[in-house]
């Protein structure tokens, strides 16, 4: 399927019914799938492209369906991706389905725990974190994350359909003055955050955010 953008779009089409269908269907929590909505994943796909992250880490891989969209600018600006989830389950899925879209390459699929995945890479630097996990261990994380991520751009997805449990997150964000944040109502909301520079203060980013959307 590589290279063919239409085949792509397509196939992201069906995973995304296929995955809304599942979870219609399925009880157990812990057996969604969970994607991100169509209008996230394309946002992700152009905050790439606009960013031009050199190195990228998505927390919360499911099935790999934010991951296509993010791989599939990841490719077209020569970034590297690295994606994390603990379910081998969806971790096979997502594999696959990477393997579908022709973007195998691309990724670094790791499936283990996001503490031992952030323990085994406090060296590591990232441009660009994609955080779509558990929200209740993001301020507990935050510190290690704060480590690896160099402050260009860092995304959380769900911040206006489960907002509350962003307080703990948010109360850390805005004791560090060097960052700035914002949600944008786009899919379940998506809290942007980014390290202040006053050289890039009319870049796109900015141009992004919904003055009085705060959380
Ligand atoms: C909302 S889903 C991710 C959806 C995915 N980003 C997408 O749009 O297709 C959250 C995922 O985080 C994983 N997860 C939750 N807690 C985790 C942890 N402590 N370590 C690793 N993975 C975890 C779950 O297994 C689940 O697949």
């Amino acid at each position: 399927m590589t290279g063919d953008e239409h085949a792509v779009d397509s196939f992201l089409r069906s995973l995304h019914e296929d995955g809304v269908r599942h979870d219609e269907q399925t009880e157990d929590l812990t057996k969604k799938l969970r994607n991100v909505t169509p209008s996230t994943g394309r946002f992700l796909e152009l905050l790439v492209e606009e960013e031009r992250p050199a190195s990228i880490l998505e927390l919360g891989t499911s099935n790999g369906y934010s991951t296509i969209w993010l791989a599939r600018a990841a490719a077209a600006v020569g970034a590297t991706l690295d994606s994390v989830d603990r379910n081998s389950d969806r971790h096979r899925e997502a594999a696959r389905n990477l393997s579908i879209a022709g973007f195998s390459q691309f990724v670094r699929l790791h499936n283990q725990e996001i503490d031992e995945f952030l323990q085994q890479h406090v060296e590591a630097r990232f441009d660009m974190i994609f955080l779509d996990t558990d929200r209740s261990r993001y301020h507990e994380w935050w510190p290690t994350i704060r480590s690896i991520w160099n402050g260009k751009v860092l995304v959380c997805d769900n911040a206006v359909s489960h907002s509350s449990e962003f307080q703990p997150l948010l109360e850390v964000l805005d004791r560090d003055a060097w960052l700035d944040h914002g949600v944008l109502t786009v899919g379940r909301g998506l809290l942007l955050v980014r390290q202040r520079d006053q050289a890039k203060t009319d870049g796109a980013f900015v141009s992004l955010q919904i003055p009085g959307n705060g959380l």
